[in-house]
């Protein structure tokens, strides 16, 4: 597949990998948007170039925008980006971040973002961790449009969970806040073990192209107790269950077609997020057009 044309995703920031992943003088080869890119790190200074194919070779030609950012290597194909997500979080000191990304799925990044979003399956898919039945009732949250309507916020959710987290101990109530910043950021705000405090987590979704995407994802801790290793396998448990289902999911990119899924009372942050992408008439990963059964995709 060759770049994207769609305008909307190729002025976001899209992360590549975590810093520690690109190696010192070792070209870091990968795909965003379908086009084929390389990283090249000298010191802390990193460049990107678009690969194209001059006489039989992929050779490094049109520079990339490149940022380090929340742990991360960020990089936006088009000349003018859309400001980066501001997470005030990662100035912090009593935070400690840990990296959990770097995980291959054959999805679309709507559908990744989605399923972050989406609290309804966590006693059928998280089962005992981030859930447990009986207790499946969404209650009633906000979905508003913030930060010059860039980003979504769904507040006011709260869940009940058996093991929210590693420190966990007994089951509670959490309390969530998602925030989606564009087509392929989602950060989440949730309930930590320090009374009213919040852990920060966050999904980077890769688009390497419409149906094949890397995630990387960040978790801000706030408490000491719970080891970096415990934590990276807190996340990659549960990421792992949504893997399954992902996968499975048909098509791989979102109909946007507003009457080709019809929404549950407890899909709001959902269907606040396919609003948006229908109000900046997002191409990318998408189907914006209804398909008719039998038809190819
Ligand atoms: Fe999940």
């Amino acid at each position: 597949m060759s770049k994207t044309t769609d305008p909307v995703a190729l002025r976001e920031w899209i992360v590549i990998g975590a810093i520690t992943d690109v190696q010192q003088a070792v070209p870091y080869r990968t795909r965003v948007l379908g086009q084929e890119i390389v990283c090249l790190r000298k010191d802390d200074v990193f460049e990107v170039h678009e690969l194209h194919e001059l006489d039989g070779d992929l050779t490094p030609q049109r520079p990339v925008q490149v940022r380090t950012r929340y742990g991360h290597v960020w990089v936006c194909l088009a000349g003018e980006a859309r400001p980066m997500i501001e997470v005030e979080e990662f100035a912090d000191p009593r935070r400690r971040m840990i990296t959990w990304g770097g995980v291959y799925v054959r999805t679309s990044p709507q559908r990744l973002v989605e399923n972050f979003l989406d609290m309804g399956h966590f006693p059928f898919v998280h089962t005992g961790i981030l859930g447990a039945e009986p207790v499946t009732e969404i209650r009633d949250y906000k979905v508003e449009l913030r930060a010059e309507e860039a980003e979504i916020w769904a507040t006011e959710c709260m869940f009940y969970q058996p093991k929210a987290s590693t420190a966990a101990d007994t089951g509670r109530d959490t309390s969530y806040i998602y925030r989606t910043s564009g087509p392929f950021v989602v950060v989440l705000y949730k309930t930590a073990e320090e009374e009213g405090a919040f852990d920060n987590i966050g999904m980077l979704v890769q688009p390497l192209d419409e149906e094949h995407c890397r995630v990387f994802g960040y978790t801000l801790l706030l408490e000491a107790h719970t080891t970096d290793t415990e934590a990276l396998h807190f996340q990659q448990t549960v990421f792992l269950q949504d893997r399954l289902i992902l996968e499975q999911q048909t098509p791989r990119r979102i109909p946007l077609y507003e009457k080709n899924e019809i929404p549950a009372r407890a899909d709001a942050a959902s269907v606040g997020y396919r609003r948006w992408l229908r109000a900046v008439g997002m191409q990318f990963g998408v189907l914006p057009q209804q398909v008719k059964e039998g038809s190819p995709q």
